[in-house]
């Protein structure tokens, strides 16, 4: 079938809103009408080449939408379901998966090569150049061929907006805080770079109790935003907040610091040390540069102080799980999601969408489709 689709064919390149050819789903796969898309900071490091990508591709990788066309012997779906992407694809078999790690699925190993996870096209341009969609979604497009790996169930009546936010940027957000520096009930809490993740861990850590949130950021706006989602206190740096949290910690400093901003690099790291306690925790999730080799840090300090750094892929946490849990504490009010979405575009702006993600205007932008 044709579809339309946002396509990067180089670094720095603007993305291409173009008509494509979709192959019919496979075995393992669905045919999608996408409802919602939200853009990641992760699209703008394909973009700016932060994150070297297979090219040419079709970007997007938080996404949801309407089941429309079944591969052969797919038994998981139904037409008419609605399902939210999930950039992780979890096989349900490897020994990851069952451990209950599903972030760290075995075929998570594939996801930035060429094609769909078997290696295969199945999105062709008009000249008939074989198209890789990012992260095995590629959730710019009106309609998506995706693996049933990279598809999670919802409930129909969730609205397409949330429900596209929780295949990324929320759940990684919030299992940031929640599950990977596993902030507890009084907990002084410091959240670098309040953007889409930065302002779902605020909430994530505000959700498991802490007492004192500190949200930093340069921009004025997303710091005021901060606030709203439950940060107690602002900084436009760590150096500027670490008065403070000696102050209301009584020199203790905080239990915890979590690194979402928009380029993680290797200077975040002795900053995140000095604001954090000994036997803190700091959480690295935001995208650095890959072949970033250099990290400046306190290495005495580090081991005498019994700190831990951390990764954090998907939040720490298993999509299957994660993503219908997100989605009924929305459900309950719990958690705030309609508010994150600040601007939606066409796909025909998506240029713009990444600007404004650029200028700061945005917590999360989405395109929305008819
Ligand atoms: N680990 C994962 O699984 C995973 C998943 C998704 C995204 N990411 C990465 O997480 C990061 C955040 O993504 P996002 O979509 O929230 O980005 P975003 O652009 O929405 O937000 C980034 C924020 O960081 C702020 N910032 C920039 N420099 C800063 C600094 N020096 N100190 C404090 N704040 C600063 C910006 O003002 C902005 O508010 C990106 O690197 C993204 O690629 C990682
Ligand atoms: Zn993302
Ligand atoms: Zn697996």
């Amino acid at each position: 079938m044709k579809t339309r689709a946002a396509i990067l064919r180089e670094v720095g390149a603007a993305w291409n809103v173009e008509e494509i050819e979709l192959d019919d789903p496979q075995a393992g796969e669905i045919l999608v009408k996408t409802l919602a898309a939200g853009m990641c900071h992760s699209d703008e490091h394909a973009h700016d080449g932060t994150m070297p990508a297979p090219m040419p591709l079709i970007g997007g990788h938080e996404g949801a939408g309407e089941v429309i066309g079944l591969g052969p012997g797919v038994t998981e779906f139904e037409i008419g379901d609605h399902i939210s992407c999930s950039f992780i694809p979890s096989c349900g078999k490897c020994t990851w998966c069952a451990r209950g790690q599903q972030n760290l699925c075995d075929l998570g190993a594939k996801l930035m090569d060429p094609g769909m996870i078997d290696g295969t096209f199945r999105h062709r341009d008009a000249d008939g150049n074989d198209l890789t969609p990012l992260l095995k979604l590629g959730t710019f497009a009106e309609h998506m061929v995706l693996s049933v790996d990279s598809a999670i169930k919802i409930q129909n009546d969730i609205p397409p907006g949330p429900a596209a936010l929780v295949s990324c940027g929320v759940t990684t957000g919030y299992g940031s805080a929640v599950y990977r520096a596993e902030v507890t009930a009084g907990d002084t809490v410091i959240i670098v770079g309040c953007g889409g993740l930065g302002t779902a861990a605020i909430q994530g850590a505000k959700i498991a109790g802490a007492k004192n949130v500190v949200a930093v950021d340069p921009s004025e706006f997303k710091r005021e935003s901060a606030m709203e989602f439950g940060a107690t206190h602002s900084a436009a740096s760590i150096d500027e907040a670490m008065e403070m949290v000696g102050a209301m910690t009584e020199g203790v400093m905080a239990d915890s610091t979590i690194l979402t901003p928009g380029t993680l690099t290797g200077d975040f790291i002795a900053p995140a040390q000095f604001i954090t306690r000994k036997g803190g925790t700091i959480v690295a999730t935001a995208v650095a540069p890959v072949e970033q080799m250099d990290v400046t840090m306190n290495l005495f300090m580090f081991s005498m102080m019994n700190q831990e750094l951390k990764g954090c892929l998907f939040g720490s946490s298993s999509p299957r799980k994660e993503i219908p849990h997100l989605l009924s504490m929305y459900q309950a009010g719990q958690l705030k999601l309609d508010e994150m979405i600040t601007n939606t575009y066409t796909l025909d702006q998506v240029n713009e969408g990444y600007q404004d993600m650029l200028d700061n205007k945005n917590i999360r932008g989405v395109i929305t489709f008819d």
